[in-house]
């Protein structure tokens, strides 16, 4: 992998000494960068870092602290991600959007030490050999959901990913079987993340947190919060039981028994917050990178061909291949935000206290000083290699680092295998999928329109 050397901001030569005494800034006005931002926030990224390079000024109202910087280069993304808790923060900001839904000790709001405390309590169950524990909840969730595709006819594909995403993320924290309860966890969670611009709306702006008229989507967004945290606390109650069974391979009966250098575990108010996180947190992200993989696959059949009978021949390091670089050419979260609480230096620019720093995962993966036809799917580059730690960074990093961040290509592992192997796929549309802003998360525009002409013969 190419690395960078020196300065990489595409215009420096032309910047003019004025330019080069203070940041670059966004010309336009905050409602134009905003409204950019919030409909195609990769092509918001992608051409104000050619237009004005790897550290420029934004203001978007409604995000972060509303005065905004964003970094697109690996140097500076390092930096930030490695800069000391007590200078970058996230919580306090983070709390607006997310403390409605995800409660107050959510690791998406905290900060240091709570942050820190719940990060290690939590982590060791993401660990790489214990996600091999969840590889048959995979394939079992993908086999049900293809026994629903309907054949012979166009459908869009990131539902279903979804779908599966939903259930392999409820059946490895709780390990909940099928059943009524079950079914009314995942209902009331489908109500919750809905598409539902009405709420996402109120998540950023307070004053809208009501309903207006018949447009009751608050107080819905409520009563399906209320019966969610109900079933998660009787969850709870029943496994804090004396009489609970022990040694459970589920990640709320391994959270419970997890106690801090203190001897401390997690109370049941903590606990119901982690819960919803990574059930918020895990499965739309997973779900939308799948149907971005598939929408990759399905486009480059001879991509395809090769994973196929590699997978066939029982060879794996090309599927990794594959997660690798769509994780890379499409990211589904195209930044990673922190506060700064102290000033730091960018390219020679102060940056005030004050300031969302944005690492912009978007423009750094895909770079062409750091890959060769960047925006081309080209699953080769990985193979026996593996991405620099800030040249890829489809999970953030530092501190702050997405948890799943094995469990997802775990599972993206799993289900491309046995959806490859065992189905015959292809792509209904002839071009590949626009990007999309699907609340916080960049998806095919179309979910991926897709042709399923039945089962493989040697797995039918
Ligand atoms: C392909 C799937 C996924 C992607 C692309 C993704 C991406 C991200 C990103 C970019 C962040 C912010 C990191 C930062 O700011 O440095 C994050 C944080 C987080 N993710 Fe994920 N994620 C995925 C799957 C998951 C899964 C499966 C889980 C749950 C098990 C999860 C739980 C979390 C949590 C709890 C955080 C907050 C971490 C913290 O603030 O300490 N994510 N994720």
């Amino acid at each position: 992998m190419a690395s960078t050397t020196g300065p990489t901001t595409p215009n420096a030569s032309f910047a003019s000494l004025s330019e080069q005494l203070s940041v670059p800034k966004l010309r336009t006005p905050s409602w134009v960068q905003t409204a950019q931002f919030l409909t195609r926030p990769d092509l918001f990224l992608e051409r104000n870092w050619q237009r004005y390079g790897d550290v420029f000024r934004a203001s978007i109202k409604g995000f972060g602290t509303g005065r905004h910087v964003v970094v697109s280069d690996p140097r500076y993304v390092e930096q930030l991600f490695k800069a000391s808790p007590k200078d970058v923060r996230l919580g306090e900001v983070a709390k607006r959007p997310l403390v409605p839904i995800a409660g107050p000790s959510s690791l998406l709001v905290l900060d240091q030490p709570e942050h820190l405390r719940h990060r290690k309590l939590l982590l060791p169950h993401f660990h790489g050999q214990r996600m091999l524990a969840y590889t048959d909840i995979v394939r079992d969730a993908t086999e049900r959901s293809i026994r629903q595709w309907p054949a012979d006819q166009p459908f869009a594909l990131r539902p279903h990913m979804a779908n599966i995403t939903l259930e392999v993320i409820l059946r490895a924290v709780f390990g909940v079987e099928h059943g009524s309860r079950y079914e009314e966890l995942r209902r009331q969670l489908i109500r919750i993340i809905d598409d539902n611009l009405p709420v996402v709306l109120a998540l950023v702006f307070p004053a809208l947190r009501r309903d207006f008229g018949p447009i009751r989507s608050w107080s819905t967004l409520q009563d399906a919060k209320a019966r969610v945290d109900a079933i998660l606390y009787d969850e709870i109650a029943r496994r804090r039981r004396p009489d609970a069974p022990t040694g459970q391979a589920d990640i709320l009966s391994m959270l419970i028994d997890a106690r801090d250098a203190d001897g401390d575990g997690l109370t049941d108010e903590e606990l119901r917050d982690e819960l919803i996180t990574m059930l918020l947190a895990g499965h739309e992200t997973t779900g939308s990178s799948l149907a971005w993989t598939f929408d990759l696959l399905l486009h480059h059949p001879a991509i395809l061909h090769r994973l196929r009978d590699e997978l066939a021949a029982g060879e794996t390091g090309y599927l990794d291949a594959v997660v690798t670089e769509a994780l890379r050419v499409r990211p589904v979260v195209v930044t990673s935000q922190r506060i700064l609480t102290a000033p730091q230096t960018f390219d020679g620019f102060e940056i005030e206290a004050g300031t969302t720093v944005l690492a912009s995962i978007w423009v750094v993966n895909r770079r062409p000083d750091l890959y060769e036809d960047p925006a081309a799917f080209k699953p080769e580059r990985f193979l026996g290699q593996r991405p620099a730690t800030y040249e890829w960074i489809p999970f953030g990093g530092g501190v702050r680092r997405c948890i799943g961040a094995n469990f997802a290509p775990m599972e993206m592992r799993e289900v491309i295998k046995h959806v490859v192997l065992s189905t015959e796929l292809t792509a209904a549309t002839p071009d590949l999928e626009k990007p999309h802003n699907r609340i916080v998360l960049v998806t095919p525009r179309n979910g991926t329109m897709v042709t399923f002409a039945g089962r493989r013969r040697e797995h039918a």
